[in-house]
């Protein structure tokens, strides 16, 4: 039921706990802001402990928690022990912008979570007050070393570069990778709505290798699984690594296994497709499990080879990052 016509298994579900986030990054949602839907609108604990229970059924192994921020949710807690706890998940993982992080460590360790990403984009805390419209660097920091401390050895930072914004701050978070087990990893920006798309701020996966390698010439490539979204490598002798990824310049959709749950229930089958049927709307019409499986069956199956391509996906009126949860 999970397989698209192209043969890809879709053992790994992306949900988005909540619209909602106390950053506002510049490349992820607009200066004024997204209307957020209205709470009924959005999918309960209980419709989303229904639809992951459901969706592990048919054989999803890995669950990302993602937003918004997930942890503003008031009920992220509760949520993680609940999807801890769901006989044959395998991957319970996060990914916060870490400003929530720090307390509930110790809760969401016992619950069951055992991956965690933490996107920061700057190391500088003027910076992180221009790129996120907030305070918190500080905060952030705390957060990765009391990650690591927690023993999540491989927590991923998340970096979207940015020309003229970032770019000059590769090398700094490409060392944080030489003492500590963290997998530093650079995304290339990509375009939604809103988000001031510019094609000549996006810093290409060539160039910012270019940039290591220039201070790492012995940089060594990391085997990573087919699917795998970054392309990973290690500084001789380092705990962690450094990763890039290069949805825009080089498609890694052939080996796509990942469908995306947003907070209002609808699905998504590709990051930059648009959403699809609404699962909320057919379990609050009291659909069975097989009645999902028909209903989801035919929206896997439409689900595209291959991305548009940077230009294709920038013309597309889509939504803003926020509402997807990358
Ligand atoms: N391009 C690339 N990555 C983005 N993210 C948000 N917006 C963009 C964009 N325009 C990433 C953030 C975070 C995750 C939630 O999505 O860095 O890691
Ligand atoms: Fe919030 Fe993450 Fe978007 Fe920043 S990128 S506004 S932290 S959801």
């Amino acid at each position: 039921m999970l397989t698209d016509s192209f043969g890809r298994f879709h053992d790994y579900l992306r949900i988005s706990l909540t619209e909602r986030c106390n950053l506002r990054c510049v490349y992820c949602m607009p200066a004024e802001g997204v209307d957020l839907k209205p709470r009924a609108e959005m999918l309960t604990f209980e419709e989303i402990e229904r639809l992951a229970r459901f969706f592990v059924s048919r054989g999803v192994r890995k669950i990302r928690l993602t937003g918004g921020e997930p942890l503003v949710r008031k009920d992220a807690v509760s949520l993680i022990e609940t999807l801890g706890a769901i006989p044959g998940l395998d991957v319970l993982a996060i990914t916060t912008n870490g400003l929530l992080l720090k307390d509930r460590l110790p809760a969401l360790k016992a619950a069951g979570l055992t991956h965690i990403n933490i996107s920061l984009d700057t190391l500088q805390e003027d910076r992180f007050r221009s790129i996120t419209r907030r305070k918190g660097l500080s905060v952030v920091l705390d957060a990765i070393d009391a990650s690591l401390e927690a023993g999540y050895a491989g927590t991923k930072i998340n970096c979207v570069t940015l020309r003229g914004e970032n770019d000059d701050e590769i090398l700094d978070f490409a060392r944080m990778s030489l003492d500590r087990p963290l997998a530093i990893r650079f995304i290339e920006y990509m375009p939604f709505a809103g988000n001031g798309w510019d094609q000549d701020r996006m810093v290409s996966y060539q160039e910012m290798l270019d940039i290591v390698r220039g201070e790492w010439p012995g940089l060594e490539p990391v085997q990573r699984p087919a699917s795998a979204v970054s392309t990973d490598y290690r500084i001789p002798g380092a705990e962690g690594t450094v990763g890039f990824i290069t949805s825009m310049t080089d498609k890694f959709c052939s080996g796509c296994n990942r469908i995306r749950l947003n907070a209002d229930g609808s699905l998504r089958t590709c990051l930059f497709g648009k959403d699809g049927v609404s699962l909320r709307d057919a379990i609050r019409d009291g659909a069975t499990d097989q009645e999902l499986d028909a209903l989801i069956g035919p929206v896997l199956r439409a689900k595209k080879a291959a991305h548009a391509g940077m230009s294709t996906i920038a013309l597309q009126p889509d939504r803003p990052m926020i509402l997807i949860g990358g």
